[in-house]
C-alpha cells in the first residue's frame, strides 16, 4: 500500500495536472493526501512568476506622473527656472535626495528658492514614486 501511495504522489508532482488528481481519487485512494502537494506546487509558481519585473522603473509612467501631477508647471526638464529649479542633471544629487525633495519638500530648500512646493506628494503610490524618480534620473 505504501509504495502505491508513493507512486500516486510522484506522478502528481511530475505531471502537475489537477485533472489527473481527480483520476487518483476515483481510484479509491486517500483523497485528502492530494491537497498538500497541489498547494505547494501552485505557491511555488506564484512566487516564481512575481520575481521578475519588481524593480524595473517605468520611465514613461514617470513622465506621465511628472505632467499629470503638475510638476511640469513649476519645473522645466532643462535648466530654466520656472517657480522651482530646472531639473536637468538632478540625477547627480542621488535617489534619496530626489525622493525626499518630492515627499518632504520642506526638509531641504534649494538656495535662491522659496518653500513653495506642494506637500501632498507624500501620498504617492510607491510604484509611481519609483517611476517618477526613474524619469528624473533620465534628465540630462
Ligand atoms: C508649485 C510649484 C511646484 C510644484 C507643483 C512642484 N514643485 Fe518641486 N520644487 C518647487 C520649488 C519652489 C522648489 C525649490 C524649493 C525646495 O527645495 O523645496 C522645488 C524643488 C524640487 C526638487 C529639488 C530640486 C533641486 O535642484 O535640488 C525636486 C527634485 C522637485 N522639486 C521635484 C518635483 C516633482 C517631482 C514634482 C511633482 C511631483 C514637483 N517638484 C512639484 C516647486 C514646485
Amino acid at each position: 500500500m505504501i509504495t502505491r501511495h508513493r507512486h500516486l504522489l510522484i506522478s502528481m508532482f511530475l505531471l502537475g495536472v489537477i485533472g489527473l488528481c481527480f483520476g487518483c481519487s476515483d481510484g479509491g485512494d486517500t483523497p485528502f493526501a492530494t491537497t498538500t502537494p497541489i498547494s505547494a506546487v501552485t505557491s511555488n509558481i506564484e512566487t516564481d512568476t512575481e520575481k521578475p519585473g519588481v524593480q524595473i522603473n517605468d520611465v514613461s509612467n514617470g513622465e506621465n506622473q511628472f505632467t499629470g501631477l503638475g510638476c511640469s508647471a513649476c519645473h522645466s526638464t532643462g535648466s530654466d527656472k520656472i517657480i522651482g529649479p530646472g531639473l536637468s542633471g538632478i540625477k547627480s544629487k542621488g535617489d534619496d535626495y530626489i525622493r525626499e525633495s518630492i515627499t518632504n519638500p520642506a526638509a531641504i530648500i534649494v538656495e535662491g528658492f522659496q518653500d513653495l512646493m506642494p506637500k501632498g506628494f507624500t501620498n504617492l503610490k510607491q510604484a509611481d514614486l519609483d517611476d517618477l524618480v526613474g524619469y528624473l534620473n533620465s534628465l540630462n
